[in-house]
């Protein structure tokens, strides 16, 4: 079968690298893609955001499913315009992406269903979000409502802080259309943790749980990123702690996505605040998480093309979807200035000597050289029977990684090795 995979970052080198193992994949297409993407699929230049030329080149090439891995395009509705040209397609539909793509509905939809969560108020008007935050107890969570690469939320720990959120997105329009509307919350004391689950809308299977680690220097300082590492096991759970989270919070959301003829299909990625009173959901994405996918779908044992299947054609109850017991480590590689300003070009030397994964991000390739082209700019991960040999085989291999103003996180994972 012909594959086409939406998106271009290191989360979709990973889901390539896992379709590229099925013995029923023939093609594998990737668009936009990457440098490194580029050496398991045919590399397609056109935007994940491009509907209309995404359909036609996916009618055009007769490509037997397409894998919509990134939120822009699900929030668009490629999924939908897939399924209208006669394309199979994996992910939520945009009504389902609804979940990820606004706030303000998740937020609703969790409380009219008594989905655990901060308690929050939704504002579009700059007046009365200013009279919440004068009379709410501190530190109070700005968002904007909408997408905004991970960086829409601010953490303000005193009122001008707070104030000066509200206005900066209603007013300044920070955040243009996303944050148009603010979701205004309580602050959650907590672990964080990524519970990632395929799902057909009905049926659910867990992934293992994983840890992301947002901030872009050491200790948890400096602004939020897309996420610097991640690490499998992301939390020593009990089993009644993961059949609480399940039991809790993942399917009665499914289940009242089908009820609001939401019905959501794709993989259904839950960000976990572990709070003293228990989980409480920080938030939802309509797909895989980045760089959780990283560190997640090297464990898979089971044909990833045999689960999207099941999932689109609504029969996930009748596989057995298993996974590795190695534990996981993935380290994110930016460019020197990211999440703000950084530059690109910069060549990549020392990926012919590791020996572990490298999952591709921001790199372009310029005849024979692999060159920086983003923000994040690669990730090593590697497995390991114990988290912490993990780790250290993960940083043994970064090390053999260099491009110029290079940075990254030394302490991924080094809270959670549960030893
Ligand atoms: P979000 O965009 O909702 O994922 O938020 C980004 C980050 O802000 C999360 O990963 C958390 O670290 C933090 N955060 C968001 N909401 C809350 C909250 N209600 N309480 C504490 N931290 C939060
Ligand atoms: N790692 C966070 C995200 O994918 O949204």
């Amino acid at each position: 079968m012909d594959i086409l995979v939406v998106g271009s970052g290191g989360r979709e080198h990973a889901i390539v690298w896992a379709l590229s193992k099925s013995p029923r994949v023939n093609r594998l297409y990737c668009a936009p893609g990457n440098g490194g993407i580029a050496s398991l699929a045919q590399c397609v230049d056109i935007a994940a955001t491009d509907l209309d030329g995404m359909t036609d080149f996916a009618r055009e090439t007769g490509v037997d499913l397409v894998f919509v891995a990134s939120d822009d395009p699900l929030a668009l509705g490629m999924v939908d315009r897939m399924e209208e040209a006669g394309i199979r397609a994996f992910g939520p539909r945009a009504q389902a992406a609804a979940l990820e793509s606004s706030k303000a509905f998740s937020k609703d939809l969790m409380k009219r269903y008594g989905i655990p969560t901060a308690a929050y108020a939704v504002f579009s008007q700059l007046e009365e979000a200013l009279s919440y935050v004068e009379t709410h107890p501190l530190p109070l969570v700005v968002k904007a409502d909408g997408l905004a690469l991970g960086k829409g939320a601010l953490i303000a720990r005193t009122r001008d802080e707070a104030r000066d959120a509200v206005r900066s997105m209603l007013e300044g329009h920070a955040f243009g259309a996303a944050g148009a509307t603010v979701v205004i919350e309580e602050y959650m004391e907590g672990d964080e943790l990524t519970v990632m689950v395929f799902t057909d809308g009905e049926t659910v299977v867990p992934m293992p749980c994983a840890r992301d680690h947002k901030r872009a220097f050491d200790g948890d300082k400096g602004l939020n990123t897309g996420g610097m590492g991640a690490i499998v096991p992301g939390h020593r759970a009990t089993e009644a702690e993961r059949k609480e989270w399940m039991d809790l919070i993942i399917r009665p959301t499914v289940d009242a996505m089908r009820a609001e003829g939401r019905r959501f299909q794709g993989v259904l990625y839950c960000e976990l605040m572990l709070t003293p009173l228990g989980p409480r959901v920080i938030e939802f994405n309509a797909r895989f998480g980045d760089p959780e996918a990283q560190a997640v779908l090297p464990l898979l044992r089971t044909d990833l093309v045999e689960i999207v299947e099941a999932v689109i054609d609504r029969r996930l109850n009748e596989i057995a979807v298993e996974w590795d017991s190695s534990e996981s480590c993935c380290v994110v590689m930016a460019s020197g200035g990211y999440p703000e300003k950084y530059q690109k070009g910069y060549e990549i030397t020392g990926l012919d000597e590791v020996e572990a994964l490298v999952f591709h991000a921001g790199t372009r390739r310029e005849s024979d050289r692999i060159v920086t082209n983003g923000g994040r700019v690669l990730a090593v991960t590697a497995l390991a029977e114990h988290l912490e040999d993990a780790i250290a085989a993960a940083y043994r291999e970064v090390a053999k990684i260099h491009f110029r103003d290079r940075h990254f996180r030394t302490d991924i994972g080094h809270r959670s090795t549960g030893r």
